[in-house]
């Protein structure tokens, strides 16, 4: 048990790797809240939290946020603070783009980088301010490979991200000295509902790229991001950890 007596607000947890996050920290122990635009999950089946009290012996409650509007994630910090504090934030939630950036329109690009990087810029912020006041915390930021990729159908989503990687950095080295640790997950190429839009050649040929032979699955991002919330990496901050079975060597 990694994470007893600890409270994690999960951003985007109703579906893909934010569930299996949600559900691997219960599992380990802690509360969790649940903080999505969504309740029900994009794979469909029960939610999140009903599958977390059902299966684990911790409890978990769902609260409605937009991470694009950082006033809606209060709600969540104030249900952390009601299970005895907020120890733990992922910050997970995002959205993909995909097309050619010489066609992207300003609202696709505000879109995409109001919940990515805007988002996520705010949701540390604020969750850093609670740690700050509670004496130290985790946060782990999940970016993406794309951040170090130059993929020309995907600037947006990839700048994005990059903006992530670069914001989690920076704030670790603001924030060290109240006790917060601030890390980045890199996903690679994960199964969810996010990146089902490939026709079979593209994933056979994707598949092929990978050295470790097969697509990540959202448990395997969970286990990188409770490495980092957890004491486990307790001399860790500010650093970048790619999740791609070796996509990007
Ligand atoms: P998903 O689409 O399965 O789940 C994303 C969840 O975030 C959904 O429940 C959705 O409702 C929620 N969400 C989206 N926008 C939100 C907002 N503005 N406010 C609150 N909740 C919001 O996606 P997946 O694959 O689990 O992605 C999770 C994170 O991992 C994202 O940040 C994504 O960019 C990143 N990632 C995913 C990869 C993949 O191959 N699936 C690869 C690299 C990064």
């Amino acid at each position: 048990m990694l994470l007893e007596d600890r409270t994690a607000v999960i951003t985007g947890a109703a579906s893909g790797i934010g569930r299996a996050t949600a559900m691997l920290f219960a599992k380990h122990g802690a509360d969790i809240v649940v903080a999505d635009r969504r309740r029900s999950p994009r794979e469909g089946g029960i939610s999140t939290e009903e599958l977390i009290e059902h299966d684990t012996d911790s409890r978990a409650q769902y609260v409605s946020c937009d991470v694009a509007e950082p006033d809606s994630l209060e709600a969540a910090f104030t249900a952390a603070a009601n299970s005895g504090g907020l120890d733990v934030m992922v910050n997970n939630a995002g959205v993909f783009h995909h097309g050619n950036p010489l066609e992207t329109s300003q609202n696709e690009y505000d879109s995409v980088t109001d919940v990515n990087a805007r988002g996520t810029f705010f949701a540390t912020q604020r969750a850093g301010r609670r740690m700050a006041e509670n004496g130290g915390g985790s946060i782990v930021n999940v970016a993406s490979t794309s951040a170090f990729d130059a993929d020309g159908s995907i600037v947006a989503y990839s700048s994005s991200k990059a903006a992530v990687v670069q914001l989690t950095r920076a704030f670790a080295a603001a924030v060290g000295s109240s006790d917060i640790r601030v890390n980045v997950v890199c996903p690679g190429s994960i199964d969810t509902e996010l990146s089902r839009d490939r026709s079979e050649v593209e994933s056979e040929e994707l598949i092929d790229a990978i050295p470790l032979g097969r697509m990540g699955n959202p448990a395997d991002v969970a286990r990188a991001i409770l490495f980092l919330a957890s004491d486990l990496s307790g001399y860790v901050t500010g650093e970048t950890l790619v999740v791609d079975g070796g996509l990007t060597l």
